[in-house]
């Protein structure tokens, strides 16, 4: 089975940083500190509103990193050209509404072909690896498909929320997806709401190849500090996709 890649998400080493205004903590302190504890890329999220990741992140995280670089942005002009402007290796397009408190649902591309061709165009000729994410639907796999974005990025949040037979059945859905989106020459990803207590079935899907996490982790390491908490999370996804061992 392939090696499951971890992409840690920092957006909310920036939150807490921003309710005080200042420089502390430093979200590329904190990605570094990621890099060290075994993440195998690290993930921004720049929102239209700047509610946490800044520009200035952005631009310091493009260069202070020898992993790569996963840029979340809503699909506009503006983000557009500030991804062109710093080429990260990968971007994930993203549904973005103002008064939502996180991305929550996947994007609609099957409504959205008009408005999102130009753009996955653009990163796509700029050599950044586009990812949609989206609902594990077929209708959305096959649309990413058409647009000739590489990647597709599954959204968890149901499975993350759901109980019992729910959760079970959101289970059946992302693994269902994950092998469809495979079998048509897609690279999938999956992220949001993942934890300790849900990683495992999910890191156990093998068509996977990357989960993005980050709220979780960045709670967690409250408790037990940062790298403690990836290392955990490294550990519990290693086990679900049954090479416990292969990261000690
Ligand atoms: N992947 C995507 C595309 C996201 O938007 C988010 C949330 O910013 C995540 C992964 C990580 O989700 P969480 O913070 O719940 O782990």
């Amino acid at each position: 089975m392939t090696h499951l890649r971890l992409g840690v998400n920092i957006d909310h080493v920036a939150t807490v940083r921003n309710a005080r205004g200042g420089d502390n903590p430093d979200p590329v302190r904190a990605a570094k500190l990621a890099q060290a504890a075994g993440a195998d890329g690290i993930t921004a999220h720049l929102r239209e509103d700047r509610r946490h990741i800044s520009d200035a992140d952005i631009a310091a995280l493009s260069t202070a990193l020898s992993i790569p670089l996963n840029l979340e942005m809503a699909a506009t002009d503006e983000m557009a050209e500030i991804a062109l402007r710093h080429r990260p290796h990968a971007a994930c397009i993203v549904p973005e509404k103002r008064e939502e408190r996180t991305t929550e649902g996947g994007i609609d591309v099957v409504g959205l072909h008009q408005r999102l061709a130009p753009i996955v165009g653009a990163l796509g000729k700029a050599n950044i690896r586009v990812s949609m994410f989206i609902e594990p639907a077929r209708e959305q796999l096959d649309a990413s498909r058409k647009l000739g974005a590489p990647v597709v990025e599954l959204h968890t949040g149901a499975y993350a929320n759901a109980t019992g037979a729910a959760r079970a059945a959101e289970l059946a859905r992302i693994r269902e997806a994950a092998a469809y989106g495979a079998s048509i020459g897609l690279e999938v990803h999956a992220g949001h709401g993942l934890t300790f207590d849900n990683v495992g079935p999910i890191a156990a899907i093998p068509r996977i190849a990357e989960l993005n996490i980050g709220h979780f982790l960045i709670g967690e390491a409250i408790f037990v500090g940062l790298e403690a908490s990836i290392r955990e999370m490294r550990r519990l996804m290693d086990e679900g996709r049954g090479e416990v061992g292969a990261s000690a």
